[in-house]
């Protein structure tokens, strides 16, 4: 039986040698996968992660279908804030939505801390797959303060992060008070996955490269490394999206690993984050072309990958929904193949 310390994943978010370069996939779980709109049937996102025995399958089929060298576990971003009683919901083909948003000193302070009381779930969920895993590690996940900050303060989706950013720009203790919440919420609920037994995490910044360099580097930043060092015990990952032009600062935040979205190439991807490990960054729409089209630039991804300390195989964001699952299986045992020392 091969060692959990000794997978693939692990290897190289520890800048180790490996057997083959090591792939998993952002949103591997979840639409694109027939078994998991069956078992979603009548069960509610939010009630669905809630339920360890749902979160365990719905983990494991990604596992079981492609082989893929990592979990990650099922959940979503702002669970953590339901599970403290924000009143909020994921709305199919929308998103998180919250009721009340928040924008005042006072909507901040009536936000609880989470304790690992508030999430018992959680912990049976992790113990239950870190057991069906056996030697597959297991990623937990947590978003950054900037993303979860902006749900909280728009109260829903948005792609110009206006209400957040004007709160950055011109209410600063408001914006301190409410990422120091997040912040503590974050770190929190990754320490209660990494107690459960995950093997890795990742933190998510999805909409970070929404603000400038100089923005990110006073405002943001600070946040999302006070998160990453609660966790000192395992590899950590840093990801966001359109993050080209701060990809270097985000290196500086303390995960071992960074994430590289496909607008960037992975070789310049590689010499911004200087010495980190990297992950991803196939196009995820480039599962759409022709199988020998996705897999002849999924060698370039390779190629440029073996210029880092370690190189973990993704797409450079999530699975889209309409993904066929039979090209995600052909590109994991292409990555598996080409890769083999
Ligand atoms: O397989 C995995 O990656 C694990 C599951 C996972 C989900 N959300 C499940 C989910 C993860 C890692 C997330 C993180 C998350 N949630 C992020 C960061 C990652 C990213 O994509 O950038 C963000 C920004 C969110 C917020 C959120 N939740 C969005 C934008 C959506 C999609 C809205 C839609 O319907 O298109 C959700 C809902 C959500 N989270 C779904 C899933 C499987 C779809 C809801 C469903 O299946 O009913």
């Amino acid at each position: 039986m091969p060692a959990l310390t000794d997978a693939p994943f692990l290897r190289a978010a520890r800048g180790e040698e490996v057997p083959h370069t090591p792939v998993w996939f952002m949103r591997q779980a979840g639409r694109s996968l027939p078994e998991y709109l069956k078992v979603r049937e009548g069960v509610s996102m939010l009630d669905s992660c809630m339920r360890p025995d749902l979160v365990t399958e719905i983990t494991l089929q990604p596992v079981r279908r492609y082989g893929v060298d990592a979990a990650i576990f099922f959940s979503d971003i702002v669970l953590p804030l339901k599970a403290i009683g924000v009143d909020l919901d994921i709305v199919a083909g929308i998103g998180p939505v919250v009721d009340k948003p928040v924008r005042t000193l006072a909507d901040v302070a009536a936000i609880p801390d989470l304790t690992p009381e508030h999430v018992p779930f959680i912990t049976e969920a992790v113990r239950s797959l870190v057991g069906e895993l056996g030697a597959t590690p297991l990623i937990g996940f947590a978003g950054a303060p900037f993303t979860v900050a902006s749900y909280l303060v728009e109260g829903g989706p948005s792609k110009e992060h206006a209400r957040t950013k004007a709160l950055m720009f011109g209410a600063p203790d408001v914006w301190d008070a409410l990422m120091r919440k997040i912040a503590g919420i974050s770190a929190a609920y990754l320490q209660v996955q990494v107690a459960a037994g995950a093997s890795a995490v990742q933190l998510f910044d999805s909409w970070a490269g929404a603000v400038t360099r100089a923005d990110y580097e006073r405002s943001v930043l600070p946040y999302s490394a006070s998160v990453l060092s609660a966790i000192t015990s395992v590899p950590r990952i840093h990801f966001g999206v359109g993050t080209g032009e701060i990809l270097d600062l985000m290196g500086q935040a303390g995960a071992e690993v960074v994430g590289v979205d496909w607008r960037v190439p992975l070789a310049e991807g590689v010499r911004r984050v200087q010495g980190r490990v990297v992950q991803g960054n196939l196009d995820p729409t480039l599962v759409f072309a022709p199988t020998e089209v996705m897999l002849a630039r999924a060698d370039e991804v390779l190629a440029a990958g073996r210029a880092a300390p370690g190189h973990i195989f993704n797409l450079g964001h999530g699975v889209i929904p309409s993904t066929d699952p039979d090209q995600l299986k052909r590109l994991t045992d292409h990555v598996h193949e080409a890769s083999a020392r």
